[in-house]
């Protein structure tokens, strides 16, 4: 308890003075920097190699405190009151007189903005009293990190702090949605699905991969392990290691996202089993086939951009 206290005001200075830090969210792990300041922003960008043009989301500890860096409809407003603090990231216009760095933005108009629920990032919000910016704490198109120990490999020293807060209970990244016109438009599926928006707005659009360049998590490639990764397969390979869900299809190098396939179980386990199975094979993944309901969505999403051949 003194302990974390500690690390937390720790955490909490190097923000103040420009320095990164990775965090845990109820998600995924985040590396966060001042999201006030274009220095820490360029160097998140530069941290994560990511291309300047793929924007970031910026933490607050509530909705109170987004409304002063952005502008809410009635859509969105009732979004938040129902999903905050949670999984759910609003893309929504920059006020006027909004003092985030322009570079959060990458250019856009909008900005996307996230109350997360996780204790040690609202702790930290308030001990930081600062808006964060932070993607997943990752190199730019490799797996989320999960636990404290995958942002040690991702990061390593180029991190000033990373705060443990052990496994992400949820495991995937949040729900993107664009809030700026009419009717919200999903850009990233995540664990709040299209169905639960659905109980909350009458409308909710799907985004249609188009050409155009709507939400850079859209990139084909993204959340790729090193080797191949082989999906609805409905046998394993000499020497391929299964990703397995339900009853395994064959013994050997396996992990099983959910032996009583629970999609909410398969999602939490999802990024560390990716990383885990990508470590020891010595030829690819098989993944047995997911179903395409509910956060099933958001998991098979990101299982074919693990599996999109990189560019
Ligand atoms: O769960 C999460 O969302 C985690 C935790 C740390 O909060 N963060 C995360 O950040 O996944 P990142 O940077 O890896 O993904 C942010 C997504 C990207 O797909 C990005 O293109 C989209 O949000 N995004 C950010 N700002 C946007 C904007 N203004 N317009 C459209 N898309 C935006
Ligand atoms: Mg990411």
């Amino acid at each position: 308890m003194e302990q974390m206290h500690h690390e937390l005001e720790k955490a909490a200075s190097l923000l103040k003075a420009g320095e990164l830090v990775a965090f845990p969210t109820e998600t995924v792990y985040g590396l966060g920097g001042n999201a006030l300041s274009d220095a820490a922003v360029a160097r998140i960008f530069e941290v994560k190699g990511r291309p300047s043009f793929n924007p970031l989301i910026v933490h607050v500890p509530s909705l109170a405190a987004a409304e002063a860096h952005a502008q809410f409809n009635a859509a969105a407003r009732r979004l938040a009151e129902t999903f905050w603090p949670g999984a759910l990231t609003l893309v929504l216009p920059r006020r006027a007189d909004c003092r985030l760095s322009l570079l959060v933005s990458a250019g856009l108009d909008s900005v996307a903005i996230r109350v997360p629920a996780h204790p040690l990032a609202q702790a930290l919000l308030h001990a930081a009293q600062l808006p964060i910016a932070a993607p997943s704490a990752n190199r730019s198109g490799r797996v989320s990190p999960t636990q404290a120990s995958h942002v040690q490999e991702e990061l390593g020293e180029r991190v000033a702090m990373i705060l443990d807060g052990g496994n992400c209970s949820v495991g995937i990244e949040s729900t993107v949605v664009d809030v700026t016109g009419e009717v919200p438009v999903i850009l990233r599926p995540g664990s709040i699905t299209r169905e639960a928006l659905l109980t909350c707005v009458p409308h909710v659009g799907l985004h249609k991969p188009s050409g155009v360049y709507a939400s850079p998590g859209m990139l084909e490639s993204h959340y790729a392990p090193d080797h191949n990764l082989r999906l609805n397969a409905t046998h394993v390979e000499k020497d391929e290691a299964l990703l397995a869900f339900g009853v395994p299809l064959a013994a050997g190098l396996v992990c099983n996202l959910s032996a009583s396939r629970d999609l909410r179980e398969a999602a939490a386990n999802l990024f560390a089993m990716l990383r885990a199975l990508d470590k020891k094979t010595s030829r690819g993944i098989a993944v047995m086939p997911i179903p395409e309901e509910g956060l099933g969505v958001a998991i098979n999403d990101r299982l074919r951009r693990a599996a999109a051949p990189k560019n």
